[in-house]
């Protein structure tokens, strides 16, 4: 369910036209729906109410403040990957009790921010980085909360580039050799075990390897408990997919209750990772349509906005909804939508069928709330979109657009070469 409507065949976000947003600040932009946002967030995490649970937003599928804002005024936390994030985090208002730091390459500079910062707990990916965490936490005199986290090898049955729980992808620690790094940990000095973690995937439309994840850290955590070492904490991880096209996945309900089904075991706290499931129907990209063209192949819907402003179609061959903004009577095409890029793989969509769109008109690529802006770049020295956040009858610039001096901004031309 989303907050992004057709009226009088005018799309809207919320009760805000999307042409009016266009016509006043420009394509193309992202445009979030505030009170999607909202109820993405309250029904995932009212779905755990019954259990002692914490919702920590993935904040590397949207980081903008304005909706780490949102999330933290509903009491989230989040999970981040980087000191970049981390500062994010902290800027927003995010409480850092409530920030977990997940990461295969976290390096000492971030380690140190985040252990003055007091976050929670550092989800944990090597024997390596357990050692440096340990030396940093020593020599600033603290203690450091790890949880490690482990690779239960589970196929999530996604696409392969966003798998990260089987043993041959690069994250956490074989479950296997789990209870011997719990040992080491126990032993270490300035590090206190806190949790057991996983996250294997991202965009899961079935709720069995959830489940098998669940299993397989429910046991760990009773070997841990049978050898002494206490456990409070059961990261779970995100995951959970949403409709970009057919899929059906299961409502975070369904999620919630599969978990709270199996989880029987006493004092601990879970914690949860969604991404994409709060924010990915959440968020469209507007674009304008630049030029038509038609080769003797195929046709082509030259739009304004490109790989760079949204390269999930390029990445991972995903599918966005192509809708138009304002509806009218028209034949349909068949067409790449494609951006300026010089790249063949900069298209936004590949061999769809849709309105035979003209120069000038706009046009809105849903879902693209998630890994949206967040994995932009300026590319083809693009400056980096607008974004704006819908709410009732108004809408908010939450980002600005960037300028030509923003692309050259810490570039210097050595003074030899002058
Ligand atoms: C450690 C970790 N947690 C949570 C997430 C969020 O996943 P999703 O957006 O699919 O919920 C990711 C995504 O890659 C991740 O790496």
């Amino acid at each position: 369910m989303h907050h992004f409507q057709y009226r009088n065949n005018e799309l809207h976000c919320e009760d805000v036209p999307v042409s009016r947003i266009a016509m006043e600040i420009g394509t193309p932009f992202y445009l979030y729906s505030y009170a999607t946002l909202k109820q993405h967030f309250r029904a995932f995490d009212d779905a755990f109410s019954d259990v002692p649970h914490l919702t920590c937003f993935a904040m590397k599928s949207n980081s903008n403040l304005a909706i780490l804002k949102l999330f933290a005024l509903e009491g989230g936390g989040v999970d981040i990957v980087s000191g970049g994030e981390l500062y994010r985090a902290l800027k927003a208002g995010v409480e850092p009790k409530k920030i977990v730091y997940s990461g295969v390459g976290k390096t000492a500079e971030d380690m140190e921010y985040a252990l003055r910062s007091q976050i929670l707990l550092f989800n944990v990916e090597s024997s390596q980085e357990i050692r440096l965490l340990d030396e940093i936490a020593g020599r600033m005199g603290k203690k450091a909360a790890v949880s490690i986290r482990v690779n239960p090898d589970i196929d999530p049955q996604t696409h392969p580039y966003i798998s990260t729980g089987l043993k041959e992808n690069k994250f956490g620690i074989d479950i296997r050799h789990a209870l011997e790094e719990y040992a080491r940990v126990s032993g270490l000095r300035n590090l206190t075990v806190s949790g057991v973690s996983c996250h294997i995937g991202s965009q899961l439309t079935r709720l069995s390897p959830f489940v098998d994840a669940l299993n397989k850290l429910k046991d760990l955590i009773g070997q841990l408990r049978k050898i002494g070492i206490g456990v409070s904490y059961l990261d779970l991880g995100g995951g959970l997919g949403i409709t970009y096209n057919q899929e059906d996945p299961p409502h975070p309900r369904e999620y919630a209750k599969a978990i709270k089904d199996e989880l029987h075991i006493r004092d601990v706290t879970v914690i949860l990772e969604p991404g994409r499931v709060i924010v990915g129907n959440a968020g469209i990209l507007v674009a304008k349509v630049l030029y038509k063209k038609t080769t003797a192949e195929k046709g082509f819907v030259i739009v304004d906005a490109a790989m760079n402003d949204l390269i999930r179609p390029s990445l991972y061959g995903s599918f966005h909804g192509i809708e138009p903004v304002r509806i009218k009577t028209r034949a349909k095409i068949k067409a790449d939508v494609v951006g300026p890029i010089c790249e063949s793989s900069d298209f936004l969509a590949k061999d769809r069928v849709m309105d035979a769109f003209e120069t000038g008109d706009l046009l809105a690529v849903m879902s693209a709330g998630a890994y949206g802006f967040s994995m932009s770049s300026n590319y083809n020295s693009r400056p980096r979109i607008t974004e704006v956040l819908g709410k009732g009858d108004t809408y908010h610039v939450i980002r600005a657009r960037e300028s030509y001096e923003d692309l050259v901004r810490g570039e210097t031309i050595p003074d030899f070469m002058r």
